[in-house]
């Protein structure tokens, strides 16, 4: 089974959408109870199983709750996908404190509050799969997204910290970091971004947008044994947008 957490967004409804049509069983989490229900259903509609857990990434004793939840009803937790974000863009001058801690909270504190919770019960049976998404604004700044850079930045860094703590114990932890992908999230960023940067667009080698699609069979790999040798990494899904190694 593989909690995606994020399942209501536009990347995280597809990847629970791809795990379902390759034969995992999904529950999928968000806030938006209504959102979750309508993926279950289409999930269910097309032949998958899926269930849903309305869940606030920011609240940590819900998470634990939640957790020990879904390994009762499903036995064991083999696979965890965080996929959050919160769409605060701007103007670095402007952006306050608290919007800082929000996007801080939703992402890079989130992603650490679900690892928290699921990875004693992957620790105890030996094995599990992390996937975290972040983004290529991780690597190489983004003039209206630094809040959501710097969360990105910090999931990279602790997925590989997780990667080599436990891999002895049968865990392996990776990252999707994409590029612009088609979503009412990427419209808000290039808006925001076309403000801030004059019309300046990110850079990409392929001569397309990006799909949540692609993010979902990246994750779909990292989760299945045929990726077993692969742990720690940070896998860009960006068209070859990012101009770092
Ligand atoms: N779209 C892109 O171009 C792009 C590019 C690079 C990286 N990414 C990354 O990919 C991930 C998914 O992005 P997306 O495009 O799918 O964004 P999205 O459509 O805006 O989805 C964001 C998700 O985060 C969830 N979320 C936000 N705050 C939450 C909270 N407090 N508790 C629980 N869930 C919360 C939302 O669920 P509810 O609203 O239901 O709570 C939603 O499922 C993010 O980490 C984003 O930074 C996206």
């Amino acid at each position: 089974m593989v909690w995606v957490v994020g399942a209501t967004g536009a990347i995280g409804s597809a990847i629970a959408t791809t795990l379902a049509q390759q034969g995992a069983a999904v529950i999928a989490s968000g806030r938006r109870g209504d959102v979750l229900d309508a993926l279950v259903a289409t999930i269910g509609a097309a032949g998958g199983r899926a269930g849903a857990r309305v869940l606030d990434i920011c609240d940590a004793p819900d998470i634990e709750r939640a957790t020990g939840e879904i390994i009762a009803s499903h036995g064991a937790i083999d696979g965890l996908v965080n996929s959050t974000a919160l769409s605060t863009f701007g103007d670095f001058l402007k952006l306050t404190d608290a919007q800082w801690l929000q996007v801080l909270d939703a992402k890079l504190l989130g992603y650490v509050r679900t690892m928290r919770a699921v990875l004693p019960h992957m620790l105890q049976r030996g094995s599990g799969g992390i996937v975290n998404i972040s983004g290529r604004g991780g690597r190489q700044p983004t003039a209206a997204h630094l809040p959501g850079g710097a969360a990105n930045a910090g999931v990279n860094l602790i997925t590989k910290g997780i990667a080599d703590s436990y891999f002895k114990q049968g865990v392996r932890a990776n990252v999707v970091a994409p590029g612009p992908i088609a979503s009412a999230r990427f419209d808000k960023i290039r808006t925001s971004n076309d403000q801030l940067a004059g019309g300046e667009r990110p850079r990409a080698i392929l001569d397309r947008l990006g799909t949540p699609e692609d993010v979902a069979e990246a994750v779909a790999w990292l989760l299945s044994d045929q990726s077993r040798h692969t742990t720690g990494a940070v896998i860009p899904v960006d068209g070859g947008g990012t101009a770092t190694v």
